[in-house]
């Protein structure tokens, strides 16, 4: 039964539901990474809106019929259900399921619900005049199964990918759109927000000024797809059939008052080659219906390889099940939310994403949890200390940040903003960090006077990365209770006033665990048995083989090859101190064409090591990777700046590699 009067006459004081769609895809093939972004911010709003206590419908699903899924079936030796229903099973299982991804229904347009909605309302547009029966001459463009006629066409190819069309010439239904021209730019133009970016809705209006043509629905010679009600011969046109899933998954033929309750939805997300199907066919056929339209469609750009689009048939479309089980699906969810602001095309690199899972997840959040639980076990005896009077400006820092960025990221995610929002996160993190190096801990911990000034800070830290673990459960799956877990917290988020700082009792007691995110090696595998084949422990600055090194080391040490060295015992080589570190600054050391500052991070807290490596390496490229430290050298000063330590390399002639281990290993890990 389809919704009726009396059901729109029922009133409920409920709140509304709110409403998230997904385009339904083409089971043509396996999803690519370009599926995955829409499916994704779609997944990180939903949970954003069921963490802030909305009733939420999130929908996605498949759409199945027309005519290039019927080919790819006869292609593959199937009938067209049987083709679909393989690669629907997949998409659900395993791919969203991998993801993580968390809607409320996933609707087929082989649905039997969707089958008598879409004839209803054919119906009920045949009846009252929209839809009418002619002839259709014109352009099919069978990749995007899009009409056109002539005068749309650029250089003869469709418009909207370029590709080759062919010529149709047959007896259809058509839905008289161009009546509805004048009122549907008159709604885009008193409803600033139904198009989003504003630049897409620009481009819809000139669309709309070139003249809205009525539009060909059906087709004949065609079997795969919902025949036209008392015409079989016909069936409907495949995206006259997709739009109106939303009006099905929303429950419009369910008598339940679910629909009553949920239209219209609240955020429709598409890629931007589809805005005009939403933004001018979609909204007509619901003005023509009487119904509602969306309050926002938001057509977002695109994931490029170089300067194309990602896509099956260009055959450049990348895994998105493989990335995950190379890198885990908080890192390539975190990714897709992160890189790309949302509405703008990006590119997609494995690069980038190594280069964001070193910097933003290991780096800066997973060393922040390492640290401050490193520094509560030895400080706090591994409990987190309860907060004394805050007296001091500094530690007011992170409380007042945390209430920034509690509106920042809810703002944001009103904006459908999911990169913006995660952005202001990454502050409240990057800020901590900061703190750490600005209270130093472990300078308060040698004076038992600071004893509530320690307390305060080591607080401040734990309470803030709870904080970060419930403001980022809307993006991240495991991460958020992998944090919660080292703090000693056991209870589930539920809400996000969870995130208002200052909740923590203190008196919980931290486990530490495993690093967040293992550190990636962005340059290929480095073979550790450099360092025994070279044995040179690399001074600060290599290339001034008699000068003093910056760390105060004795020069004239270094040599090449082997069998040069005095031998030692291992108490003498047990005396260096050697420990694995991760670099997460480095700059440029002014006026010292051959030193680089780094700031290395080594279990306990950042040192600063100058370093003769400026013409091997790249400021840049260093940040991220693990090095191993000589840890227990005297400071040196050197250019000023108090150099604590030396990095191990191997050289050869002019070649020079740091040394690292072969596999991430937790900073501070000894090297023996
Ligand atoms: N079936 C239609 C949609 C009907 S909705 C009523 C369709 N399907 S599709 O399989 O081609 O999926 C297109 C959508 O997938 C895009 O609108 C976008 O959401 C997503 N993407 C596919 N490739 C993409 C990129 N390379 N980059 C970003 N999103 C991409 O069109």
């Amino acid at each position: 039964m389809v919704a009726n009067d009396d059901q729109w006459g029922a009133h409920t004081q409920k709140k509304k539901t709110w409403y998230l769609t997904t385009p339904i895809y083409y089971p043509s093939d396996n999803l690519h990474i370009g599926h995955a972004y829409t499916t994704v911010a779609a997944d990180a709003l939903a949970r954003f809106h069921r963490l802030y206590g909305d009733e939420v419908l999130f929908v996605t699903g498949t759409d199945e019929h027309g005519q290039k899924i019927a080919q790819k079936a006869a292609e593959a030796g199937k009938t067209p259900k049987d083709f679909v229903d393989g690669i629907v099973a997949f998409i659900q299982d395993p791919l969203w399921k991998t993801l993580k991804v968390s809607y409320d229904r996933f609707i087929r347009t082989t649905d039997a619900d969707h089958i008598e909605v879409v004839q209803h309302v054919f119906k009920q547009l045949l009846d009252q005049g929209d839809i009418y029966k002619g002839t259709y001459e014109g352009w099919y463009c069978l990749p995007d199964e899009t009409f056109w006629t002539e005068s749309k066409l650029v250089d003869g190819k469709c418009p909207d990918c370029g590709r080759p069309v062919e010529r149709v010439s047959q007896e259809s239904y058509f839905f008289a759109m161009g009546r509805y021209q004048q009122r549907m730019k008159e709604y885009i133009l008193s409803h600033p927000h139904f198009i989003q970016p504003p630049s897409r809705r620009n481009e819809m209006l000139s669309f709309l000024d070139s003249g809205l043509e009525d539009l060909s629905i059906s087709r004949t010679g065609l079997s795969w797809g919902i025949p036209v009600p008392d015409d079989p011969a016909h069936v409907i046109y495949v995206w006259f059939d997709a739009l109106l899933n939303y009006l099905t998954a929303a429950g419009y033929s369910s008598p339940s008052g679910q629909f009553e309750n949920t239209w219209p939805p609240d955020v429709q997300l598409v890629g931007k080659e589809i805005v005009r199907f939403h933004t001018i066919i979609w909204p007509i056929i619901l003005m023509a219906l009487n119904l509602p339209l969306p309050e926002r469609v938001f057509g977002h750009g695109w994931l490029l390889i170089g300067d194309t689009k990602m896509s099956k048939s260009r055959g450049n479309a990348v895994d998105p099940l493989e990335l995950v089980e190379k890198y885990g699906v908080d890192a390539v969810r975190y990714y897709l939310l992160r890189e790309v602001p949302f509405g703008a095309d990006g590119n997609y690199t494995e690069e980038s994403l190594r280069l964001r899972i070193n910097v933003d997840l290991a780096n800066d959040l997973g060393n922040l949890l390492s640290r401050t639980t490193a520094m509560i076990n030895r400080f706090a005896e591994g409990r987190i200390p309860s907060l004394h009077t805050q007296r001091r400006e500094i530690d007011r820092l992170l409380p007042d940040l945390a209430a920034e960025v509690y509106e920042g990221v809810e703002n944001a995610m009103h904006h459908l903003l999911i990169s913006d929002a995660i952005q202001q996160v990454y502050r409240l993190i990057r800020a901590a960090n900061k703190y750490i190096e600005d209270r130093a801990p472990w300078k308060l911990a040698k004076d038992p006077a600071f004893r509530e000034d320690l307390d305060n800070v080591l607080y401040n830290l734990a309470e803030t990365l709870r904080v970060v673990s419930v403001l980022l459960t809307p993006f991240l799956i495991d991460t958020p209770d992998k944090i919660r877990k080292q703090l000693g917290l056991t209870a589930p988020i539920k809400s996000y006033r969870e995130a208002i700082f200052g909740q923590l009792k203190g008196g919980e007691e931290i486990a530490r665990g495993e690093p967040l995110f293992p550190r990636l090696d962005l340059h290929g595998d480095k073979d550790g048995s450099e360092v025994l084949t070279t044995g040179a422990l690399l001074p600060n600055n290599p290339g001034a083989k008699a000068e003093p090194k910056p760390d105060g080391g004795t020069p004239g040490t270094e040599r090449e090859g082997t069998g040069t060295v005095e031998e030692i015992g291992i108490d003498e080589f047990q005396k260096i101190d050697l420990r694995v570190g991760t670099i997460r600054h480095a700059e440029v050391v002014p006026s010292a064409d051959r030193l680089l500052k780094l700031t290395i991070f080594d279990g306990e807290r950042d040192r600063t090591v100058v370093s003769g490596i400026r013409a091997h390496y790249d400021a840049g490229e260093l940040i991220g990777r693990q090095v191993v430290l000589v840890a227990n050298l005297k400071p040196v000063k050197l250019r000023g700046i108090v150099s604590e330590g030396m990095l191990l390399a191997g050289s050869h002639g002019d070649l020079l590699s740091l040394i690292a281990p072969s596999t991430p290993l937790p900073e501070g890990a000894r090297v023996k």
